[in-house]
């Protein structure tokens, strides 16, 4: 049985990278807002995307400071990411406010904030406009990492080292454990070419994905 979902709650669907406290400065002005439209675009430069929308105040703050910093919060900021949300810098100062401690940044001005689990500071590349929001495209300067966090990905080790994850509305995720996929051999590619078969994982996958099938079926007759 598969459910119809809303067009318009499609992109829930492939909710799920980190969320990211947006920090900027503009004139020694700082704002936070929390953004989970973002995405990397580039290798080499390395360059990432960030769609807010121009309501934000962060948009000018961006526009105008021509840099932003993400900083990749965990768990221990969970209200705080719903809270920076829910209230504009237009209105007022959510680091006053909230008393978010917070560092000084490698090669930017924006803030970063203490606690996170990793930051990446960009300077403004280009900016598109895309649908209702603004496509910020980001050059990466500088990032860092707490150390039982991400070594070359995230270790998922401890709940608190964990990148926190947005799913929409108020929920929110930790990613489980990380797996550790095969990587096949140039030659065992090469055989599955001749063979027209691809097995990934090798006998021991397939075995287990009919098993799983048995067991389907089983459910399905028991059902019946
Ligand atoms: C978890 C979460 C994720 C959000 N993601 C985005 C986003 O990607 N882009 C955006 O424009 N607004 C996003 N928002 C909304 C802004 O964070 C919110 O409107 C905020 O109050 C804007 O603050 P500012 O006006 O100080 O910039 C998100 C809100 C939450 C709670």
């Amino acid at each position: 049985m598969r459910r119809e979902v809303a067009i318009t709650e499609a992109r829930r669907l492939i909710a799920g990278g980190p969320i990211v406290l947006v920090t900027t400065c503009w004139r020694g002005n700082h704002n936070v807002m929390p953004a989970a439209y973002v995405m990397p675009l580039s290798f080499e430069p390395p360059l990432i995307g960030l769609a807010v929308h121009p309501s934000r105040h962060t948009h000018d703050m961006i526009t105008y400071g021509e840099e932003f910093a993400l900083n990749i919060p965990g768990k221990r900021l969970l209200h705080h990411c719903q809270y920076l949300g829910s209230v504009s810098g237009l209105q007022l100062n959510k680091f006053e406010l909230t008393r978010l401690p917070t560092f000084k940044a490698r090669r930017i001005s924006a803030l970063l904030i203490e606690g996170c689990v990793a930051y990446i500071e960009c300077g403004l590349e280009d900016s598109f406009r895309v649908g209702d929001h603004t496509l910020f495209i980001g050059k990466v300067v500088a990032a860092q990492a707490e150390d039982d966090a991400f070594r070359e990905t995230w270790l998922l080790e401890d709940d608190d080292a964990k990148p926190l994850h947005y799913l929409g509305l108020n929920y929110y995720a930790l990613l489980g454990n990380r797996l550790e996929a095969r990587v096949p051999k140039a030659e065992e590619v090469e055989a599955d070419i001749e063979a027209g078969v691809a097995i990934p994982g090798g006998e021991e996958a397939q075995e287990e994905r009919e098993r799983e099938e048995r067991e389907r079926e089983q459910r399905a007759q028991d059902e019946r």
